[in-house]
């Protein structure tokens, strides 16, 4: 039997990247999944892979910033499949380019942190309530390593990821009694849409300046995530998973590059 067999497991960034890996493994493992983004198309395209693969897939295109967003993905679950066992919160919002502090623009912050951090809240605030309801669950929140380590001009973006690792911690200690675990995921530079957009040159760079030399696949962040929501990381709740290729282990030595 697959490991996640009569399980539903609901995913936020559905779309493309890491989400969409995600949605596709665990429909490859046997969940039922609920598949959430804006864009219904892309949403259809990935849940149209896992019932080609033979598992069950609801799409709710829905848009985080909105507070109603997240109870209504999480009803959709519900009525469809009755229960909700796992959520992955990968949705976020990035601000358009990066932007010294004083210069960035208000919208842009209350833009991404809207997507990247209340929006997390709020689907946790509706996911933990059903999986208490229903026994139990488990969560896993995509931070990234910049919830570790800042980078220049992303403000808002390392802001929402630092406070996502204290968000997770708390809902962590919060729920633990309820049977719910809730943990987070930091990735380091994975090739998704945005690093395919950036092109091969600024890819090359990026992978040259992690210790392993190349950059993360969606699938490899995707099985982490499975791991921390399956019964083999029972034991394991309000804690970070980071997963960068040796990005925040250290730094080459004085002078030189890895
Ligand atoms: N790729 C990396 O190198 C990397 C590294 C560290 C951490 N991460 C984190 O990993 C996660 C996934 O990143 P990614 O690179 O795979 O994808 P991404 O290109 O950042 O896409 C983000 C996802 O969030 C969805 N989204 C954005 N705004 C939304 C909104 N208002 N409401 C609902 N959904 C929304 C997007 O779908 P729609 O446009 O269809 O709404 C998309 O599915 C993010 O949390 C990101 O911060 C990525």
């Amino acid at each position: 039997m697959k490991s996640f067999t009569g399980k539903v497991a609901l995913v936020t960034g559905a779309s493309r990247g890491i989400g969409a890996a995600t949605a596709r493994a665990f429909g490859a493992a046997g969940a039922s999944v609920v598949l959430v983004s804006r864009s219904a198309d892309a949403l259809a395209a990935v849940a149209a892979d896992i019932e080609r693969a033979g598992g069950a897939a609801l799409t709710v295109p829905a848009d985080l910033a909105s507070a109603e967003a997240a109870e209504g993905m999480v009803a959709a679950a519900l009525d469809r499949f009755g229960r909700l066992d796992v959520a992955v919160n990968s949705a976020a919002a990035h601000g358009s380019r990066p932007t010294p502090l004083a210069s960035i623009d208000v919208d842009e912050w209350d833009r991404t942190i809207a997507v990247s951090l209340r929006g997390v809240f709020l689907s946790l605030r509706a996911e933990i309530a059903a999986m208490v309801a229903g026994g139990g669950g488990a969560i896993v929140n995509v931070a990234s390593t910049t919830g570790f380590e800042a980078v220049a001009g992303l403000a808002p973006y390392v802001a929402a990821k630092h406070a996502l690792i204290g968000l997770t911690k708390t809902a962590a200690l919060d729920h633990a009694a309820d049977g719910v675990r809730v943990n987070a995921l930091a990735p380091g530079p994975t090739h998704t849409e945005s690093l395919e957009r950036a092109g091969e040159a600024a890819r090359s760079r990026v992978a040259a300046s992690l210790p392993v030399h190349r950059l993360g696949t969606p699938d490899e962040v995707a099985a982490a995530a499975l791991w921390l929501c399956g019964d083999q990381a029972a034991f394991v709740t309000g804690t970070t998973l980071v997963v960068d290729g040796g990005l925040l282990a250290g730094q080459p030595p004085f002078g030189s590059g890895w």
